[in-house]
């Protein structure tokens, strides 16, 4: 296949699309249920979002209970930093933000999908969330305690309908680099950190990693491996 250039991916590109928040005293209801611990389904969860994200939520983003029961697992206190690798719209976050104390960071490439979880953060109070707009590889990793994976690289394999936008430039070098830089930067993370995956990646994290919980959860399995060594 002939390789396209730079200026040909560039101009393939979509513009970022326009996201209107919604706004309903319900939603802040649903918001407040989860607060206080009271069961909430995605469906419910999912209209805080505008239509367009709430259609890739079931392909893109961490169901509700999956999200609650990750962050459990990451966060041992108030004081526990967890970055969310690849934080999207910020479900993860902003519901483990909501049920779990801890300090949580999202990182995202798609600017207008960080300005919007950075809108919700705000209209819900949700404190302990924050974004970076970012490549994985300008984070300073160190500074974080606990890792949360949702298959975030994934995307660059997949074909046009299964993506979430084109608006960034997707391909599977893209793949293959971050899942090196992750082993990397995972590779140098201190004793004691905490990782969590979800729906893989499967081949499993490098050496020094024990995997001390594997428990069913949504439409996978929630993984937590230690750094031992
Ligand atoms: C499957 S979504 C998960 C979203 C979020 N973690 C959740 O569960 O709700 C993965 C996200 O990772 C982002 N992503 C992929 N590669 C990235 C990179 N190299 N740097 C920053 N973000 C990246 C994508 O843009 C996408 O929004």
């Amino acid at each position: 296949m002939k390789e396209r250039s730079p200026e040909a991916v560039a101009e393939a590109l979509e513009p970022a699309p326009r996201l209107v928040v919604p706004d309903s005293r319900r939603l802040e209801a649903v918001v407040d249920d989860l607060r206080i611990g009271r069961k909430v389904t995605d469906a419910a969860f999912d209209a805080i979002y505008p239509q367009q994200i709430r259609d890739l939520s079931a392909r893109h983003w961490t169901p509700v209970a999956v999200a609650m029961r990750a962050a459990s697992l990451l966060a041992q206190d108030a004081d526990t930093r967890v970055l969310d690798v690849g934080s999207g719209a910020g479900k993860f976050c902003l519901v483990a933000a909501l049920t779990t104390p801890g300090r949580f960071v999202g990182v995202e490439r798609r600017g207008h999908l960080v300005d919007l979880a950075r809108s919700i953060g705000e209209r819900y109070g949700a404190d302990g969330a924050e974004y970076l707009h970012a490549d994985i590889a300008e984070v300073d990793w160190g500074t974080f305690d606990a890792f949360y994976f949702y298959n975030p690289f994934v995307e660059n394999l997949f074909g046009g309908r299964e993506r979430i936008d084109s608006t960034v430039a997707l391909d599977p070098s893209r793949y293959e680099r971050d899942m090196a830089l992750t082993r990397e930067r995972l590779m140098e993370a201190r004793i004691g950190t905490r990782v969590v995956t979800y729906h893989g990646p499967r081949a499993g994290l490098p050496w020094g990693y024990e995997l001390c919980d594997f428990e069913p959860c949504g439409s996978d399995v929630l993984e937590l491996w230690v750094k031992v060594k």
